[in-house]
């Protein structure tokens, strides 16, 4: 199995998801970062990892189908199997969407269905809510919104702020996250409308 990760940021997740490739409990290739942003610490650490790097910038492009029709070609040289979307700051069009429905997953700082979109840590903790957690999902066409995978809480009590509840959504995300590809790679997931069944 070849997998593309899609990251425009850190690329914290990616780190982690290198680790578990490089340890053997992700069996599977890390063939592609597929990255929108050329200053994305994801592509030292993709580089550094001996990872194949398609910086790909949607300003090289007249509009979105002609970007996402790169992304595809890459997607085909390198035989993906599996995206793994990482903190991509972008919606994924329908033709990819399409392309590999079940084979796209996300991973969202929240409990989905709540507090969608990209400043999900913050608005949970501006709301007063007193529990998040994450979120492992397939992709479809909505922002946040395809048949959930994995979900994990945490609470957040009265000491903790936005940096200290960042770090804990990061840490549960480096865990949960490896997880969740471990059981697509091992075919231990069967969707069934939205529900997403996870057999032994
Ligand atoms: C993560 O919090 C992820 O849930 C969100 O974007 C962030 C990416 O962080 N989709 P990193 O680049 O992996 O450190």
């Amino acid at each position: 199995m070849n997998i593309a990760v899609f990251a425009s940021g850190k690329g914290s997740n990616l780190a982690a998801i290198i680790r578990q490739v490089k340890s053997g409990k992700i069996k599977a290739n890390l063939a592609l970062l597929v990255c929108d942003q050329p200053k994305a610490g994801a592509i030292a650490k993709a580089k550094r990892a001996g990872i194949k790097v398609a910086l790909i910038k949607r300003d090289d492009f007249p509009d979105k189908k002609s970007f996402e029709a790169k992304i595809g070609e890459a997607l085909k040289e390198n035989s993906i199997d599996l995206i793994v979307l990482a903190g991509f700051m972008r919606m994924l069009g329908s033709e990819l969407v399409c392309a590999y429905r079940g084979k796209i997953l996300n991973i969202h700082p929240a409990l989905l269905p709540s507090f969608k979109g990209s400043h999900a840590i913050r608005d949970a903790f501006d709301y007063g809510a007193k529990v998040t957690g994450v979120t492992v999902h397939f992709v479809d066409e909505k922002m946040d919104h395809g048949p959930i995978i994995l979900q994990r809480a945490i609470k957040i009590d009265r000491r903790d702020t936005p940096e200290s509840l960042e770090a804990k959504i990061h840490k549960l995300e480096h865990k949960l996250y490896p997880e969740a590809i471990r059981l697509v790679l091992e075919g231990k997931l069967k969707v069934s409308g939205r529900k997403v069944l996870v057999s032994a």
